[in-house]
């Protein structure tokens, strides 16, 4: 819908003198669902023996902008909700700081289940959870990506390069911008990094501000 029509539209509840707005449960939202339920026993990398719960995403289903992180934690293993443990409250403050909710934007990972011991995602393991990811991209359809530390970027980014080249700069997959910061399990790590991510932030923040008054969803 454009600007203009979304004002008309509201002109007319207004002059009709309509208070009260019965929204039905959006066709993105419907398709995620169905999609998390009908992969939520997947098996097609060993990470399923160990997991309890495959963690799809969650968040707006027509979400301007997408954050992609690397993969479930403890909390996210037992919960089923990406970004739920130590990380994902840093996470939700790193929002708030720039005004926005965890319910404005669509969080999830590279990989779905979670890796032993917190370490990294193995490549098969990536390669084989993309496609999950891929069509999460294609059903929401966000005008912009923050993905969170260096997994996310270079496995989305295709590349070997460090976190500081990927800093910085907009990206592009398939064909959407994509910023890149640190992960928040990084930043508890390492507070003195959070200086620098308030830079990122601050960027991504503009870049969504200017979608945002473009953008009627
Ligand atoms: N770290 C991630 O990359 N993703 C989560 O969902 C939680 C912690």
């Amino acid at each position: 819908m454009s600007v203009n029509a979304l004002r008309q539209y509201l002109e007319f509840l207004k002059n009709s003198g309509i208070k009260e707005l019965y929204l039905p449960e959006s066709n993105n939202q419907k398709r995620l669902n169905e999609l998390q339920h009908q992969y939520s026993n997947c098996t097609k990398c060993s990470l399923s023996q160990s997991r309890h719960n495959f963690v799809y995403g969650e968040g707006n289903p027509n979400a301007l902008a997408m954050l992609i992180g690397e993969g479930p934690g403890e909390q996210e293993d037992k919960t089923g909700r990406p970004f739920v443990g130590a990380a994902g409250q840093l996470l939700e403050k790193m929002l708030a700081a720039i005004n926005l909710k965890r319910s404005d934007v669509y969080i999830a990972n590279i990989v779905k289940c979670r890796p032993p011991g917190n370490r990294n995602p193995e490549a098969d393991e990536r390669r084989a959870c993309l496609p999950y990811l891929l069509e999460q991209i294609q059903i929401i359809q966000p005008k912009l990506l923050l993905l969170l530390g260096l997994v996310s970027a270079q496995t989305l980014l295709n590349n070997n390069n460090t976190l500081g080249w990927h800093r910085g700069k907009i990206h592009y997959f398939m064909d959407i911008p994509a910023l890149v910061t640190y992960h928040p399990s990084a930043l508890l790590r390492n507070p003195e990094w959070k200086k620098p991510a308030w830079v990122d932030l601050q960027e991504f923040q503009k870049e969504y501000e200017k979608l945002r008054l473009e953008t009627v969803r």
